[in-house]
C-alpha cells in the first residue's frame, strides 16, 4: 500500500494510472471500524484502484471538545487498511488541507435546517469543502459513503451535482455491532456502562419503525421514542425525525419501500450518537 501526505506526490502518482483505470475513493477520520472496512471492500470490487483519506478535519468540527477527544490511531488504520485491500493511503496534514483558512462558504439549503444541518451549524459547510477537495486531489471514478450519516450522503449528492464532479456516489449500508449498535469511531469514547446502554439508539429506531409499518401516525411514533429516552437520565435525546431517506426533508406518510428514514441523534454522557433506519 502506497502512503502520500501531500496533494502532489498523490496526484503524480495517480496520474498515469488514472488514463487506464478506475479509481474508487473511500474518504474517512481514521480510527477505523469494520463499517469503514466494508466501504473499502466494496470500492475494491468495483475498482481497479482503491484510494482512502485520513483527515480528521478540523472544519466541520463544530463542537471544539469533540474534535480534541476525536481518536485518531494512523498507524493501526494503516495496517488494517492495507489488510483489507487498499491500493493507496492520503493522509494528509490540517497545514497541507488548509494552507491558509478556506473563506469559500458552502450553503446546503434545506438540508442545513434540519437535523444535522439544525444541530451542528457549520459542519455540513466543512463536510462539503473537504469533500470537494479531496475529490479534486483524488478525482476519483466513484466515492463511497455509508448511510450511518445518512445526511452527509445527501449533502455530497448536492455537492456532486451543483459543482459537476464527474463522480459516482455510492451509499453503502450500515454495518452494526452484534447488539445493534451502528459501529462509529466515537464508541470508543464510551465506558462499559455507557456502551451497554448505547443500543437504546438502535431498539427506539426498531421500535419506530414497527409502530410506522403498524401505521401509527408520525407524532404518535415520535412521541414513543422521545418517551424512550426521557425514561433515560443518562441520555439526552437531540432529534428524532422522519425524513424522505433521499431529501432529508420530513414526512407524514410512510413513502415507498426504501424511500423512508427515521433519524435521531442522543447524547450519552459526553459523546454524541447518530444513527437512522430506511425501511
Ligand atoms: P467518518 O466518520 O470517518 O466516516 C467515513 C465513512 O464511513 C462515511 O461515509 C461514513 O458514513 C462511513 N461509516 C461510518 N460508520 C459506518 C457504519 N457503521 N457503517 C457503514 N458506514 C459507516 O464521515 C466522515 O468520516 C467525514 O465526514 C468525511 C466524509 C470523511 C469528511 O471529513
Amino acid at each position: 500500500m502506497h502512503r502520500f501526505s501531500t496533494a502532489v506526490d498523490l496526484r503524480n502518482h495517480l496520474s498515469v494510472a488514472r488514463s487506464s483505470q478506475k479509481i474508487g475513493f473511500v474518504p474517512t477520520m481514521g480510527a477505523l471500524h469494520e463499517g469503514h472496512i466494508r466501504l473499502i471492500e466494496k470500492a475494491k470490487q468495483e475498482n481497479d484502484i482503491v484510494v482512502s483519506s485520513i483527515f480528521v478535519n478540523p472544519i466541520q468540527f463544530n463542537n471544539p471538545d469533540d474534535l480534541s477527544r476525536y481518536p485518531r490511531t494512523l498507524e493501526e488504520d494503516c495496517q488494517k487498511l492495507e489488510a483489507a485491500g487498499c491500493d493507496i493511503v492520503f493522509a494528509p496534514s490540517a497545514d497541507e488541507m488548509y494552507p491558509e483558512p478556506p473563506t469559500l462558504r458552502l450553503n446546503f439549503g434545506e438540508l442545513e435546517t434540519i437535523m444535522e444541518g439544525a444541530f451542528r451549524p457549520g459542519h455540513f459547510n466543512g463536510v462539503g469543502l473537504v469533500v470537494g477537495k479531496l475529490f479534486n486531489i483524488v478525482q476519483p471514478n466513484r466515492a463511497y459513503f455509508g448511510q450511518k450519516d445518512l445526511q452527509q450522503v445527501a449533502v455530497v449528492r448536492r455537492l456532486i451535482r451543483d459543482l459537476s464532479f464527474p463522480v459516482e456516489l455510492v451509499r453503502c449500508p450500515t454495518i452494526r455491532e452484534a447488539d445493534g449498535l451502528a459501529m462509529s469511531s466515537r464508541n470508543r469514547n464510551l465506558t462499559p456502562d455507557q456502551r451497554i446502554e448505547a443500543v437504546t439508539l438502535f431498539k427506539a429506531l426498531t421500535l419506530a419503525q414497527n409502530l410506522l409499518t403498524e401505521g401509527q401516525s408520525t407524532a404518535q411514533t415520535k412521541e414513543a421514542v422521545i418517551d424512550v429516552f426521557s425514561g433515560n437520565p443518562n441520555f439526552r435525546l437531540e432529534y428524532i425525525d422522519v425524513v424522505n431517506a433521499d431529501t432529508m426533508q420530513p414526512v407524514e406518510e410512510v413513502l415507498a419501500p426504501g424511500q423512508t428514514a427515521i433519524c435521531l441523534a442522543a447524547h450519552l454522557g459526553q459523546v454524541r450518537l447518530i444513527d437512522n433506519l430506511v425501511f
